[in-house]
């Protein structure tokens, strides 16, 4: 088997065990397993009708939007200037199975071409254009792979600066023999701006302590919290070194920018949302991309980092999704209401990943970056396969968790 298929289903088992929810998503992993099409019945109660309509998509049911225009008539594409750190942008995509996607099926499949951003509507479309299926698209920055530091909506990390700051881990030294000057110097950028992301979760995990304390979580949750925050420093310290390797000087981060003050959830929905878009999507699709990269990666170095960072990323994926199962069943139905509005927009959370083109193709897997293209189809496989069916479970046994803790009270 696909080591990469391989560990998407192990991903699957682990969150969904994390989530407590292997029982009664055992059919979801028996479709996953005999590596066929995903099926998970919906998650409002209806059986999973009404799902939409690409063959591609799993059978969870999401709400078709109102107003629609999946032909496609009548689509311009002309983009807008950013408002509001929001802008209009067209985005092509291949067919799927032979078809362009409705425009609301469309978000399952773009990923926006400006790094860190994603969609937040598709607004029309699809226009077929030279063999491609376009769309009107508005985007909006902070999209980052992996935990974000969010502030208003927006991904917040420190600057790089060409001073060793303490944060290399000097034994990682990838080989750099046979690399010229520029694709040594897009590696060492592509790694630096992965170790200012892990610096940034190192935050997102300290505020997320807090937040779990604020909220009355039980002590084996604040303590993984701690935990992953250290992993995430190690992460970052990782990718400094690696950085540091292919520019062959010091690389490390500048002050973090909190500017005073660190704003936590108001309460229990809200902490479960920022925790499902962050942590549920926003860390499953980060061990499953590290897990891509490993599987093309032959530099000793570079796997080794990966290899740690993808265990460690699966492990803080599934503290994501054990949050999110007992704030459900701490809240009830208004915190799983704001989880599912979380997962009909999941596409929204995908980021984007640009490449410089000044790495060939051989070298960039072998170094352990990811082509655009690879990038957006993995992410999009990690959805199908492993973060909607978990949701799916999640939503669908939640409710009988609460029930079962009422009863026994
Ligand atoms: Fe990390
Ligand atoms: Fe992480």
């Amino acid at each position: 088997m696909d080591l990469t298929l391989r560990f998407r289903h192990a991903m699957l088992r682990r969150l969904m065990n994390a989530a407590g929810v292997v029982a009664l998503a055992a059919p979801a992993l028996h479709g996953a397993a005999c590596g066929g099409v995903v099926v998970v019945e919906g998650d409002n109660g209806t059986g999973g009708a009404g799902g939409n309509a690409d063959s591609t998509s799993i059978g969870t049911s999401f709400p078709v939007g109102s107003g629609t225009n999946s032909s496609g008539s009548g689509c311009t594409l002309t983009g807008s200037a950013a408002s509001g750190g929001q802008a209009q942008a067209t985005e092509c995509i291949p067919p799927i199975n032979g078809t362009c996607p409705t425009q609301y099926n469309a978000t399952m499949y773009i990923v926006p071409s400006v790094a860190c951003s994603y969609v937040v509507s598709v607004d029309c479309g699809p226009v077929p254009q030279g063999g491609s299926c376009c769309y009107m698209v508005t985007e909006e920055g902070g999209g980052c792979p992996g935990r974000p530091f969010i502030v208003d909506d927006t991904a917040r990390s420190a600057e790089a600066v060409h001073a060793e700051c303490g944060w290399s881990l000097g034994v990682l030294a990838p080989d750099t023999r046979g690399l010229d000057a520029d694709v040594r110097r897009a590696l060492a950028a592509a790694w630096t701006g992965d170790a200012l992301l892990e610096h940034a979760s190192i935050a997102a995990f300290s505020r997320f302590s807090l937040e779990l304390m604020a909220m009355g979580a039980p002590a084996d949750l604040v303590a993984a919290a701690h935990q992953a925050a250290l992993d995430e420093v190690r992460h970052a310290r990782i990718c400094f070194a690696l950085a540091q390797g292919y520019a062959g000087a010091p690389i490390g981060p500048a002050a973090f920018p909190f500017a005073g003050s660190i704003a936590l959830s108001a309460d229990l929905a809200s902490f479960a949302a920022a925790t499902a878009r962050e942590g549920c999507i926003g860390e499953t699709l980060s061990a499953i991309i590290a897990a891509e990269q490993l599987a093309r990666a032959t530099d000793p170095a570079v796997r080794r980092a990966l290899s740690a960072i993808a265990e460690d990323e699966s492990r803080h994926a599934e503290l994501a999704w054990r949050t999110v199962a007992w704030a459900i069943e701490r809240g009830g139905e208004p915190v799983r209401a704001a989880v599912a509005a979380v997962i009909a927009g999941a596409a929204r959370y995908v980021p984007s990943v640009v490449v410089d083109t000044a790495i060939p193709p051989g070298i960039l897997g072998s170094h352990g970056r990811l082509d655009a293209a690879s990038a957006r189809d993995a992410m999009a496989r990690a959805l199908d396969e492993v973060v909607r069916p978990c949701f799916a479970s999640l939503l669908q046994v939640a409710p009988r968790a609460v029930v079962v803790a009422s009863a026994a009270a």
